[in-house]
């Protein structure tokens, strides 16, 4: 995976409850893992987002490159993406802790959106993504429901889905899930020993 550790910080965008954001030059958006203590966790992000969008690319935020290090922060390198205003409320309400029932939640967690979230939020679970589908992790982006955060993946689910689904991603998607197993065992090990 490509590794871009020492790309310029611009401007803070937001902290939220594993990472800071800020944006870098060219349109890169940096996401600095806040704890040190899972030394495989970019990684492993990386490639649970690089699945999750093979499954689903209009639905999930892909990395471009990430590093994890024991001395700095650990990274994960996106591109900035367009986001709807309801979402960019629910950044400032998490901020601001804003009651909800002001005009701008309403409208960030009115039914419909809501209904849109959990069911986009289902289909991925059913191939095995596990999406955070909390307000502040979630958009409309181009139109289409978005998820900033795949927490977790589920690969013989996957498998399945991939085989049943996309059977042209099968290869792709049976690479990239082996550096995503290798990195939960690794990660697993360390946490055991
Ligand atoms: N590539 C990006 N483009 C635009 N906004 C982004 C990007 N990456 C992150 N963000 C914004 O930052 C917020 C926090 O990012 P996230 O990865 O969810 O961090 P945390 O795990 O700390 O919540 C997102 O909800 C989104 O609003
Ligand atoms: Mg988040
Ligand atoms: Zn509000």
């Amino acid at each position: 995976m490509p590794v871009l550790p020492s790309i310029r910080r611009e401007k803070f965008l937001f902290e939220g409850a594993d990472g800071r954001i800020y944006l870098a030059r060219d349109g890169y958006v940096v996401k600095e893992l806040l704890s040190r203590a899972d030394p495989f966790a970019a990684r492993r992000d990386y490639w649970a987002h690089r699945i999750a969008h093979e499954l689903f690319p209009g639905n999930v935020l892909r990395f471009h490159a990430a590093s994890d290090s024991a001395t700095e922060r650990s990274v994960l390198i996106s591109k900035k993406i367009e986001v709807d205003e309801d979402h960019l409320h629910t950044l400032d309400a998490y901020k601001k802790g804003h009651g909800l029932n002001c005009a701008g939640c309403k409208k960030a967690f009115d039914p419909a959106r809501t209904a849109l979230r959990e069911k986009t939020a289902q289909a991925m679970k059913n191939a095995g993504l596990i999406v955070d589908s909390y307000p502040t992790n979630f958009a409309i982006v181009e139109g289409k429901p978005f998820f900033f955060e795949v927490n977790e993946i589920d690969p013989d689910k996957v498998r399945a889905y991939v085989a049943g689904n996309l059977p042209e991603s099968r290869e792709r998607v049976e690479k990239m899930l082996a550096r995503y197993e290798k990195l939960y065992e690794q990660m697993m090990k360390h946490f055991l020993k």
